[in-house]
C-alpha cells in the first residue's frame, strides 16, 4: 500500500558532484598523479572531466531549472593550496563565484571540504597517516571558511573516510603499510615522490589504525575551524554506508564488518550536527566473503545487485547509532538505462518518506550525481548522472530521472511505502 507523503518545506532536494570528478585538469592533486603512473589502477585519466570548472554557471542554472533546491559540491584543496602554505586567492574567488551562483538560483550550497583528492604535496608528506595532517586540514578549512563561509549552507568535512575499510572487504586495496612496496602503483608513487612505499597513504585507499585516528582528528579539527568562523553552520562528515547483510553462515563476518565499516564511524559522529549517509545498495557477506547477487537479480553497470531499499535501512541504522539528524548526501545508480534509475529513485525516496513518517529527522535527499562524470578507478564508463554529457562537445542533456526527481522537489510530495 502506498500513501502520498508531504516532505517538510525546508527539506533539501539536491544533486551532488565532487570537484575532481567534474572540474577537469586538477593537476596539483594526488589523484591526477596516480592516474598517470606506471601500474595505475585507474582505467583512464580524468583529463578535462566535464569542464565544470569553466561551465559551472550554466550547470548550476540547469540544476535549479529542474526544480532542485540544493547543490552539493566540493572545494578542491589541491587548487586552493597547491603548495604547502601557499593559498590561492584566485581559486578561493572561483569557489566564491560558484557559491554566489547557487544563491542567485535559490540553491542551498552543501559544501564538502575534502572529497577523496588531496594536494600532491600532502601525499609526499605522509598523506592520511601522517600526524601533521589534521592540523594541515584544519588550516585549509580555516582559510576556506574565512573566504567563503558566509555563503555556505551546510558543511561536510571529509567524504567517506570509512570507504577504504569497505573496499578492503570487497578485495579492492587496503594493503598494510609494510605490504605496499609489492603493489606496482604504490611502488611507482614512492619512487617518484622519493619516499618509502610504506608511507604512501592516499585518502581512499589507506586502511590502518593510524589512518582511522588521523581521519577522525582531521574531521574534529576541521569542524572546530569551521565552527570558529560560523558557530551556527551545520557541520558533519559523509559516510559510505552500504546495507550490510548476512547470507547463510555469514553472520559473524557481516557483524564484524558492520562494526568496522559502519558503526564505529556512526558512533564517532555523535558530536556533529548531522551525519551524511551515502548508500548505493546492499553488500551480503557469506562465511568466506561477499556472496554473489541472487539468481536473476537486476544488476548495475558494475555487476552489483540493484537494491534501492538499502537507503531506508542505512538511514535507520545511522539515526539509531549516531542519534543526530541524518542527511542523504549521495544515493544513485550506475546504469545506461535511465528507466532503471527512475524506478530506483522512486523506491529510495519512498524509503526516506517512511523514515520521516516514523519521526526520524532526515534533512535532505541529495542524489548522486548531477552529471555523468569521472567515476574514479572505473574512468568514464559507469553512468551515474541525472544529466548526460557528451564529452566531445560538453553538451548537457537532462535525463527523465532528473525531471522526475526535480518534480518531486517542486511538489515536496512523494509516495511512502
Ligand atoms: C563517492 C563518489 C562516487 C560514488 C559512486 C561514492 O563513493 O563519494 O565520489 O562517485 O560513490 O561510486
Amino acid at each position: 500500500m502506498t500513501d502520498a507523503f508531504a516532505f517538510p518545506q525546508d527539506f533539501l532536494w539536491g544533486v551532488a558532484t565532487a570537484a575532481h570528478q567534474v572540474e577537469g585538469n586538477n593537476v596539483n592533486s594526488d589523484c591526477w598523479f596516480l592516474e598517470r603512473l606506471p601500474g595505475t589502477i585507474f582505467a583512464e585519466p580524468s583529463g578535462d572531466a566535464v569542464d565544470h570548472y569553466h561551465r559551472y554557471r550554466k550547470d548550476i542554472a540547469l540544476i535549479a531549472s529542474l526544480g532542485f533546491t540544493s547543490y552539493r559540491f566540493s572545494l578542491e584543496w589541491a587548487r586552493i593550496e597547491p603548495e604547502e602554505g601557499h593559498f590561492s586567492v584566485a581559486e578561493l574567488d572561483h569557489y566564491r563565484r560558484m557559491l554566489e551562483t547557487c544563491h542567485e538560483h535559490g540553491l542551498t550550497p552543501v559544501v564538502t571540504f575534502h572529497h577523496f583528492t588531496s594536494p600532491l604535496w600532502l601525499l609526499a608528506a605522509g598523506g592520511w597517516e601522517d600526524p601533521r595532517t589534521p592540523a594541515r586540514f584544519a588550516r585549509y578549512c580555516d582559510r576556506a571558511m574565512k573566504h567563503l563561509g558566509d555563503l555556505i549552507g551546510v558543511a561536510c568535512t571529509l567524504n567517506e573516510p570509512n570507504l577504504p575499510w569497505l573496499l578492503k572487504e570487497l578485495g579492492l586495496g587496503g594493503e598494510a603499510p609494510e605490504r605496499r612496496a609489492s603493489v606496482p602503483l604504490w611502488a611507482a608513487a614512492a619512487d617518484r615522490l622519493g619516499i618509502e612505499a610504506s608511507s604512501v597513504a592516499p585518502f581512499q585507499f589507506t586502511v590502518s589504525e593510524a589512518g582511522f585516528d588521523i581521519k577522525l582528528a582531521a574531521h574534529r579539527e576541521g569542524r572546530a575551524a569551521i565552527k570558529a568562523v560560523r558557530p551556527e553552520l551545520p557541520v558533519g562528515w559523509t559516510l559510505a554506508n552500504t546495507d550490510i547483510q548476512a547470507a547463510d553462515g555469514g553472520q559473524d563476518r557481516a557483524d564484524r564488518i558492520r562494526r568496522e565499516v559502519n558503526e564505529r564511524f556512526l558512533a564517532a559522529s555523535r558530536e556533529d550536527d548531522f551525519v551524511g549517509i551515502q548508500t548505493y545498495g546492499r553488500t551480503v557477506f557469506g562465511p568466506d566473503g561477499v556472496a554473489p547477487a541472487p539468481e536473476g537479480a537486476e544488476t548495475n553497470q558494475m555487476g552489483e545487485e540493484i537494491y534501492p531499499e538499502a537507503l531506508e535501512a542505512t538511514i535507520r541504522e545511522a539515526a539509531r547509532i549516531a542519534g543526530i539528524p541524518v542527511m542523504v548526501t549521495e544515493n544513485g545508480l550506475a546504469t545506461e538505462d535511465d528507466s532503471k534509475r527512475l524506478a530506483y529513485l522512486r523506491t529510495a525516496v519512498a524509503g526516506v518518506a517512511s523514515c520521516l513518517a516514523d519521526g526520524i529527522d532526515v534533512r535532505g535527499y541529495i542524489a548522486w550525481t548531477a552529471f555523468d562524470n569521472f567515476e574514479w578507478i572505473f574512468g568514464y564508463g559507469p553512468k551515474f548522472g541525472l544529466i548526460a554529457v557528451d564529452r566531445a562537445t560538453q553538451e548537457r542533456t537532462p535525463k527523465e530521472s532528473a525531471k522526475f526527481l526535480g518534480s518531486l522537489a517542486r511538489a515536496k510530495v512523494a509516495q511512502s511505502v
